[in-house]
């Protein structure tokens, strides 16, 4: 059966990380794993958690010239990760689909993130709204051969419609009705994230701050079925 959650192992070593995986048993298929574990733990836990038949997003947000976006890309594939990010700019997509060819690594652009507003944007020097720049990003993302998209759930719907619907729409900031939204401020239910057009949703503290996160992640899947 397909699981669409994907729990975000944000926690500083691989025992930590570990001791959730193993809570969590067969509850759980994806994890993500961001630049702090990664940094702690390196390829060596990305490549444990594979061989386990774990599926891996690895977070990694590349923004680099070219050549180093490539190689790095290529790494990234031989460790056996599925999912990979990389900002949603067009020289780093385009760098990113080469290093990965011959691989099943599949390639999310990031947009804006979202802790850029308008006059962020200023500062940096576009000129475009959030969204325009956005809707932009996500095209080129398509046309370069970029797999998929990390969105938001409030602007996931928009995103389907430009993307298609193959692409692949993973969204944060989701949480069950109820639950502690801790930082995130724009937030959907699981089932109002997969309606709006999510192929996979990252949750992180909902599942691996609960008591039982096992019963958590159960609880989340019955919700959504
Ligand atoms: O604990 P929580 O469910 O909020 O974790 C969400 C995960 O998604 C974290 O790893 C966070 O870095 C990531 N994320 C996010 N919002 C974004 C992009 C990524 O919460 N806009």
């Amino acid at each position: 059966m397909n699981n669409p959650i994907v729990v975000a192992l944000d926690v500083p070593s691989a025992a930590e990380a570990l001791r959730l995986v193993r809570q969590l048993g067969d509850a759980v298929q994806w994890y993500k794993v961001g630049m702090e574990l990664f940094a702690a733990e390196g390829p060596a836990f990305v490549r444990q958690l594979a061989a386990a038949g774990h599926f891996v997003f690895l977070d990694m947000k590349y923004y680099d010239i070219p050549e180093t976006v490539k190689r790095a890309t290529a790494v990234v594939a031989s460790l056996g990760a599925k999912l990979l990010t990389v900002h949603a700019v067009d020289q780093v997509m385009r760098a990113a689909v080469d290093g990965r060819q011959g691989s099943d690594l599949k390639l999310l652009g990031v947009t804006v993130l979202t802790s850029f507003d308008e006059s962020d944007l200023r500062m940096e020097g576009y000129s475009a709204t959030v969204a325009e720049l956005v809707a932009a990003r996500v095209a080129r993302a398509r046309a370069a051969g970029v797999d998929g998209i990390v969105c938001s759930p409030v602007e996931v719907a928009r995103v389907r419609e430009i993307a298609g619907p193959d692409a692949i729409l993973v969204t944060p900031g989701v949480r069950s009705a109820g639950a502690d939204k801790g930082d995130q401020k724009r937030v959907a239910t699981p089932r109002q994230a997969l309606a709006s057009g999510a192929s996979l949703l990252v949750i992180g503290r909902q599942i691996t701050r609960a008591a039982d996160p096992r019963a958590e992640a159960l609880r989340i899947r019955a919700e959504i079925e």
